[in-house]
């Protein structure tokens, strides 16, 4: 509805279009799936221009969000070394000069470089030095993977702190992050977020309003695997303790617990990255990880306590063969270690929940995917 009407005297056109041939139709609501083709258009929709509005504010709201509670912003790198989460994701760089001659054995930097799939262990440096940091850049997967959750070029938010000994501490923040930067953006842009819960996903504003007042619920991985073993519902894949959960799991979970936020911890050692604190627990031995999982999305976050302690970490990256290539994260450990943690939240997935917008690529200006880079 408009309130104002504007009686011009006389028009200008500074740039002419013509409104046939222009595929986004002024009065029309087009679908998200419609426009998606026009990535050089899109912007201009009502929709994607409310979304990008939000996703400005949102990135405002969580660097305020650190500032305030004390951390220092950390410009990690894009291209890197390490291969963080050790699950084979990787985009490998090459010089154009190296892929049109491969057997020439020159590498630009000498070793392989990626690009980056998470700027945690350089944030595991700085953690070191400042007791709080967080970083908040474009993050990279190799996952092969269509899905209304994945994309290959996405954004994370990543936090570290020292001296925390206990995976609550984690999730406190975890939840805070969350909480403190959605009140922020639903002050901040409420017509823009209104026409997401008005025309998008009607019933998000109501659960979203609930959540905020909710706390968060806290399983253990194995309580969880019980929850699915007695459900009344046939999963495609049968929940083993030891397997991954998978998004049926997720979903299930969540609802079981009431369709809110859903912290799951201590997953089974075998399962998680060489940097996670073991708990020393058996037979079924777990590590101090959580997973955020959240209604509509399944898992929003991930994060845990790291291994400080020198033995535990050596002798894990030995088994693994990685103890050469980490001599420096050794280091770390060997000078002055303290216990610490993080975690990591995908932006994108963020925008997707409080938003309610099913796919993750209406979230982002230029999505990035397999079999697609538009632009
Ligand atoms: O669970 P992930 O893989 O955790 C890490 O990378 C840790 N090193 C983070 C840390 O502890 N500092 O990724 C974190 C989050 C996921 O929970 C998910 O929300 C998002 O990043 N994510 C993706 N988002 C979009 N597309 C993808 N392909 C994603 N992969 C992960
Ligand atoms: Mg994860």
């Amino acid at each position: 509805m408009q309130n104002m009407e504007l009686k011009a005297e006389t028009i200008r056109v500074v740039g002419p279009c013509d409104t046939w041939a222009f595929p986004l139709k002024m009065k029309e609501r087009h679908p998200l799936e419609y426009v998606r083709q026009f990535p050089h258009l899109r912007c201009r929709n009502n929709t994607l221009s409310s979304l990008l509005r939000v996703r400005s504010e949102a990135t405002a709201a969580i660097h305020s969000f650190f500032k305030e509670s004390g951390y220092v912003h950390i410009h990690t790198p894009i291209i890197t070394s390490n291969d963080c989460e050790g699950a084979g994701e990787l985009f490998q760089i090459e010089t154009l000069n190296e892929a049109k001659e491969p057997a020439e054995k020159n590498h630009f930097f000498d070793v392989p470089a990626f690009l980056t799939v998470s700027g945690q262990l350089h944030l595991e440096v700085m953690a070191g030095a400042f007791t709080h940091v967080f970083t908040f850049g474009p993050t990279f997967r190799a996952e092969n993977s269509q899905s209304r959750r994945h994309l290959a070029e996405f954004y994370m938010v990543e936090a570290e702190l020292s001296f925390t000994e206990s995976l609550q501490d984690i999730m406190q923040v975890m939840e805070d992050l969350f909480k403190t930067a959605t009140s922020t953006v639903l002050s901040k842009c409420p017509h823009d977020v209104e026409l997401f819960h008005k025309y998008i996903a009607p019933a998000q504003k109501g659960r979203l309003e609930q959540m905020l007042k909710k706390r968060f619920v806290t399983i253990t991985y194995s309580e969880a695997v019980e929850i699915l073993k007695q459900a009344s519902q046939a999963f495609t894949f049968k929940p083993e303790w030891g397997c991954d959960l998978q998004t049926e799991h997720e979903k299930y979970l969540v609802k079981h617990c009431g369709e809110v936020p859903l912290f799951v911890i201590n997953y089974p050692y075998d399962l998680k990255p060489f940097y996670m604190r073991d708990n020393e627990d058996g037979p079924q031995h777990t590590v101090a990880a959580v997973d955020l999982l959240v209604p509509g999305i399944g898992e929003l976050c991930g994060g845990s306590l790291r291994e400080e302690r020198l033995p535990f970490i050596e002798s894990r990256l030995q088994r693994l063969g990685l103890a050469d290539a980490y001599q420096w994260y050794l280091d770390l450990r060997k000078f002055g270690s303290v216990p610490h943690g993080g975690f990591g939240m995908g932006f994108e997935r963020y925008l997707q929940y409080i938003l309610g917008v099913d796919n993750i690529k209406d979230v982002i200006p230029f999505p990035r995917f397999s079999h697609s880079c538009l632009l």
